[in-house]
């Protein structure tokens, strides 16, 4: 009844009138999108004006606050009722809020002052981020319930390798708020810098927290003549806790032991084996120079540091390392000698008594954190060890640590390279992106990930406490980089730690990022525009001896492309269906809205006698380098040296072994292919290759020409190696290519004994 009489009322009031103009009207779509939204059409919506009053209970006097300042500059005119908070909603779950709008109010209720924040930030975003003539804003009439999937939702940022002020981290920590993120992992300190201020350890920051230089790139050569300094006083760490709780952030800081412990060593050299000297390190990378565990006085130093900032940081947990520790020195230190003497740590399943002495500073750090009543995150590598139960393991390494950290009953946190590397390339076009640290995480990627992975039982879920992106900061000295890197990733991140599963769409993401982007544009943000840009996929269509070009956009975007290299304009061909590409041409893609141009998506195709030809493996890729399989051998596409991007297989403990089927026969007298060298991360060159041809009619392989290469020189770090084949001309219909790997890693290389990797692209031949 009361609905009909406003309806009536509305009717009336555009006959008397006439059209109203159109207010700007708010969306509750946002990102992370809410669980319910019930839109009540038949009811008055709210309208937001200057006169807005906040009313709250003196327990939300703090987010009021944060309230009043997210409203929109700018407003005019009356509003049509107020904005009421409260906390008492009834969820089990702290978090969830739910809002109800009407035309007398608007009702922020959640089940905790952090509720009622989440609700205020699902508000904030689903205002229009410019306001129209009116200068008001409607809000439709709705209610909305909502609460996170995971209780862990964090973000990491490194401000060892970079320093960023305090300014700078609360920018930080209002940008991750934006997103409904609870956790900041801060961490404090590596080899290349001491960031946090310890009483008992004064020169921790006066020598620790400074670096002369930085080497130029990876490797060098050449160091930047550019200091890296800067520390937070316990003072300023106070502030920067006390900001973050406003908004519901929980910092859990990081202190990196016992490896990436330079500028500790560096301010007291008898914390290490040697005793030094040490300097803070200006290369990156992973040190051999760690902490002595065999010293008691290292052991103490662990102790009084964890204890001094715990006794800083209110959170319930810290994070106390535990990656990538070399155990070389260990081996020739007599005092860490006589401390697995003296443990009695003898080779256990492969696991070295060094490896075991690891275990031991892991063990003796939980037991530091646990008197002090918190819990120790560390990363996956501590699991290497028996460690106590109430440890929580941080998978990076990829989700295996989540795996089996679960499976031995530990609480996880998933943070994968694959997904959750925010210091990754995002687009594949990395020439035309500021330098990385490699890789490539897209925003596709990372809103793929599942924290619950596939072989968990119930239990093992149960132990997901959430995921976190991590934001290493070698390659990214300032801040508004730091905003390029994050942003729009975090956005794809927050669905991933919000919505169930089921409620997960990319497409659907896609369509309310740009209202997320106007946010950022309003707030200044320096965010990546890559997911605006064309997506070309491409598939090999061997019968049509060609090459499908597939693209897509944000929705409401024109594509536009060019197949001779040319810049697209508004005027190039328009995209509108799969376009198929049989001849060489460099193809280039571009978006166009509202006469605003994305940026060139730029591919080469060079078709020779094997291009397009079928192309089958003996033995699959590894999983996670398998890409689009053999096939994207004789795509007539070749891959830049990031192995990342989709173009390259990659194998370890296996050939390469190709066969390939001309569509035709041809006369050949050379076989071509590539492969990646990334030497840092175990890519290195082939060792031999083998090619058989079978002629037309045969059903015969003959070996047509082997070849052997020598094990790679130690000086050849990035390349894409090229290697050419000649054998007496043949008419061919088809080839077997063998490429051989390296194996095992050799002595000259810092990850000698593990398999190396063997990245192929394109096979060509002439
Ligand atoms: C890590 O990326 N070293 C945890
Ligand atoms: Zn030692």
């Amino acid at each position: 009844m009361k609905t009909n009489h406003l309806l009536a009322a509305t009717a009336l009031f555009a006959m008397i009138a006439g059209p109203a103009a159109a207010r700007t009207t708010a969306s509750y779509r946002t990102i992370p999108l809410p669980q319910h939204i019930t839109e009540l059409p038949g009811e008055a919506p709210f309208i937001l004006g200057a006169d807005v009053t906040v009313n709250a209970p003196a327990s939300l006097a703090n987010e009021a606050e944060m309230l009043r300042q997210y409203l929109p500059d700018g407003l005019k005119g009356t509003s049509s009722g107020s904005i009421t908070l409260r906390d008492d909603l009834v969820d089990t779950n702290p978090e969830a809020y739910t809002i109800e709008v009407d035309g007398n109010d608007i009702t922020v209720r959640g089940a905790s002052a952090a509720g009622t924040f989440y609700g205020i930030q699902t508000l904030r975003k689903s205002l229009p981020a410019t306001l129209d003539a009116d200068a008001q804003i409607e809000l439709p009439a709705a209610i909305i319930t909502d609460k996170p999937r995971f209780s862990y939702r964090g973000t990491h940022f490194d401000v060892s390798r970079h320093f960023f002020n305090t300014d700078e981290v609360k920018s930080f920590i209002d940008m991750i708020a934006l997103h409904g993120v609870n956790t900041l992992h801060w961490h404090l300190t590596d080899d290349q810098g001491w960031r946090i201020e310890i009483k008992k350890y004064p020169r921790l920051t006066e020598v620790g927290s400074y670096r002369p230089n930085s080497i130029i790139g990876r490797t060098g050569p050449g160091y930047d003549n550019t200091p890296v300094s800067g520390f937070y006083t316990q003072d300023e760490a106070r502030e920067i806790i006390d900001y973050a709780a406003k908004r519901h952030i929980t910092i859990i800081p990081e202190i990196d032991l016992p490896g990436h412990m330079m500028a500790a060593m560096a301010s007291y050299p008898e914390l290490g084996c040697t005793g030094g000297p040490y300097s803070v390190w200006c290369e990156w990378g992973v040190n051999d120079g760690v902490l002595c565990p065999g010293k008691d006085n290292t052991m103490q130093f662990i102790a009084d540091v964890l204890n001094e900032v715990m006794d800083l940081f209110p959170a319930p947990y810290i994070h106390i390392g535990g990656d990538e520790c070399p155990k070389v020195v260990w081996a020739s230190c007599p005092h860490c000698q006589a401390r697995i003497k003296e443990l009695g740590l003898v080779e256990k399943d492969g696991v070295s008594p060094e490896s075991q002495l690891q275990g031991y500073v892991t063990k003796f750090a939980c037991d530091v954190v646990r008197k002090h009543g918190k819990s120790a995150i560390g990363w996956d590598e501590i699991l290497e060890c028996d460690i106590p139960r109430d440890a929580i393991i941080m998978s990076w390494r990829g989700v295996e640590g989540a795996a089996e950290g679960t499976r031995r009953g530990h609480r996880v946190i998933l943070t994968p390279t694959s997904h959750c590397y925010f210091d990754f390339y995002q687009t594949k076009d990395t020439q035309n992106e500021p330098y990385a640290i490699g890789g490539l995480t897209t925003v596709e990627r990372v809103y793929s990930l599942e924290p619950c992975l596939p072989g968990m039982t119930d239990e093992q879920k149960e132990l997901v406490m959430g995921c976190q992106a991590n934001l290493w900061t070698e390659y990214i000295p300032t801040f508004s980089h730091v905003q390029y890197m994050e942003l729009p990733r975090l956005a794809a991140l927050s669905e991933v730690q919000w919505l169930q599963p089921e409620a997960r769409d990319f497409e659907d993401f896609k369509t309310r990022i740009p209202a997320l982007m106007a946010v950022y544009d309003k707030m200044g943000y320096n965010y990546a525009r890559h997911i605006a840009d064309v997506d070309v996929r491409y598939d090999v269509d061997t019968d049509g001896r060609s090459l499908v070009m597939t693209c897509s956009s944000l929705p409401g975007y024109d594509i536009r492309y060019t197949l001779d290299g040319s810049k697209p304009t508004p005027e190039s061909t328009l995209y509108t269906a799969p376009v198929k590409l049989a001849d060489d041409c460099i193809i280039s893609t571009t978006t166009f809205k509202d006469g605003v141009e994305g940026r060139p998506v730029c591919d080469t195709l060079a078709v020779g006698p094997l291009t397009f030809a079928r192309c089958t493996l003996a033995v699959e890729p590894d999983a996670g380098y398998a890409f689009g399989g053999g096939q994207q051998l004789t795509d007539g596409l070749s891959g830049t040296c990031n192995y990342r991007t989709g173009r390259w297989i990659g194998f370890s403990g296996k050939n390469c072994d190709a066969t390939i089927e001309l569509a035709e026969p041809a006369k050949l007298s050379e076989v071509s292919f590539n492969v990646d060298v990334f030497s840092c991360d175990g890519l290195v060159d082939c060792r031999g290759v083998e090619v058989y041809g079978m002629a037309p009619g045969s059903d015969k392989f003959e070996l047509l020409a082997t070849e052997e290469y020598p094990e790679m020189d130690a000086s050849r770090q990035f390349e894409v190696a090229n290697h050419t084949v000649k054998f007496a001309p043949r008419e061919l219909s088809k080839l077997r290519v063998v490429i051989k790997p390296q194996w095992v890693l050799p002595d000259s290389h810092p990850l000698r004994g593990c398999l190396g990797f063997l990245f192929v692209d394109e096979i060509t031949a002439r």
